[in-house]
């Protein structure tokens, strides 16, 4: 057994993370216009940087990526250069950020594209809600994206991923978790496509593959890292009957890319670990490089996981909004600050640079 502790330095490819505790990504509806990272995004990632690793909220590889209002993209000029003053400020404090990089599909309303349908697999409506004209709002019923237009999604997260690499980030996330576009390929309740994209596992499992091997061929598998939700209900995806046989041949042919990492989370996405079963460490054994957990976490069951060598890195997503300092809250087993639901997402600097870190709180 090895005498690694949550706290001590990991190698994740070419980058050394000071630590295993991983910022998870949270969207926070707070993008300036042109759809650039909020201009308190600086300040709240700088806070945030003595995690060992960032992944930054969900950002879109192309406008027709977007879902919510006021998220941030990743396919201008301007975003590049906006994302830059980002990145310089978590690396000057330290700190390592991945960009998480998604494709919403169809979480997403006719509002945010002058009205037309967004895409998805097939014209299956997902029965959820958006954020969109400041409120929460039916998604829209989607059209199903042509055979022809698959290769335009697909470099669409390559040249995202270019993109981030020149607003300096270390390397991206593709986000194919949560019943966005990658996860309702992967989904028969989504997916009843009858070309190489849908039917059997192999085909579902075919557009996550094209990109995360489009994205490791643009800047390095070994600055790519994925991210999936095997049971997850998240995004109105209904789980089916397939899933352990699903992504362990998704795992199987990610890691055959040589992605630097796997995050996986467990159970339903801010929800109950044990919602359905399933054998995650099928999935380590199928993983050759750093496995990343998350959901529900704490430092003990963070700790007892590492242990038993079930996770290298652990994701922590409610925790880091409300305390800048976490990991030196984890450390010290220091109280956390509670989290006010009602500045999650939008709005400004309240409820996301201004929770106190400890030493604020004993200067006051
Ligand atoms: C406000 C908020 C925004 C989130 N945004 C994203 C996102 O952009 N991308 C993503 O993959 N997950 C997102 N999630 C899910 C978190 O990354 C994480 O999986 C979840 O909070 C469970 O981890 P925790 O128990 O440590 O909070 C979000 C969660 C919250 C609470």
């Amino acid at each position: 057994m090895s005498d690694a502790t949550l706290f001590s330095p990991y190698a994740l490819g070419p980058i050394t993370l000071a630590n295993r505790i991983v910022m998870a990504p949270l969207t926070r509806n707070r993008a300036a216009p042109g759809l650039l990272p909020s201009e308190h995004a600086a300040e709240y990632y700088a806070q945030r940087a003595s995690a060992g690793l960032i992944i930054t909220e969900a950002t879109q590889v192309s406008k027709q990526a977007q879902g919510y209002q006021d998220t941030p993209g990743l396919y201008t000029p301007e975003q590049v250069a906006a994302w830059r003053v980002v990145t310089d400020a978590v690396h000057t404090k330290g700190g390592r950020i991945f960009a998480q990089l998604w494709h919403v599909g169809r979480i997403s309303h006719v509002d945010l594209h002058g009205g037309e349908a967004p895409v998805a697999p097939s014209a299956l409506p997902a029965n959820t809600k958006t954020f969109v004209n400041n409120g929460f709002a039916d998604t829209s019923p989607p059209r199903a994206l042509e055979t022809d237009e698959i290769a335009g999604i697909v470099d669409s997260f390559r040249s995202a991923a270019a993109n981030a690499i020149a607003a300096g980030f270390d390397g991206v996330e593709v986000h194919g978790a949560n019943g966005y576009l990658l996860d309702q390929f992967l989904r028969e309740s989504a997916n009843i496509r009858t070309d190489a994209y849908g039917g059997s596992i192999e085909n579902r499992a075919r557009l996550l593959i094209e990109v995360t091997a489009a994205v490791a061929g643009e800047i390095g598998a070994d600055r790519t890292g994925v991210r999936i939700s095997p049971v997850s209900p998240a995004g109105g995806i209904v789980p089916g009957d397939d899933e352990q046989p699903l992504f362990d041949h998704v795992v199987e042919r990610l890691d055959a890319l040589g992605i630097v990492y796997l995050h996986v989370v467990e159970g339903a996405t801010g929800g109950p670990r044990d919602v359905a079963p399933f054998d995650y460490a099928a999935l380590r054994a199928r993983f050759g490089r750093t496995f990343l957990a998350n959901n529900g976490f704490d430092r003990a069951l963070a700790e007892q996981q590492l242990a038993a060598g079930k996770a290298d890195l652990f994701a922590f997503g409610r925790g880091f909004i409300a305390n800048p300092d976490f990991v030196e809250r984890l450390k010290t087993d220091a109280p956390l600050n509670p989290l006010d639901p009602t500045t999650l997402y939008g709005g400004g600097a309240k409820g996301y640079t201004d929770y106190p870190a400890l030493a604020d709180t004993v200067d006051a």
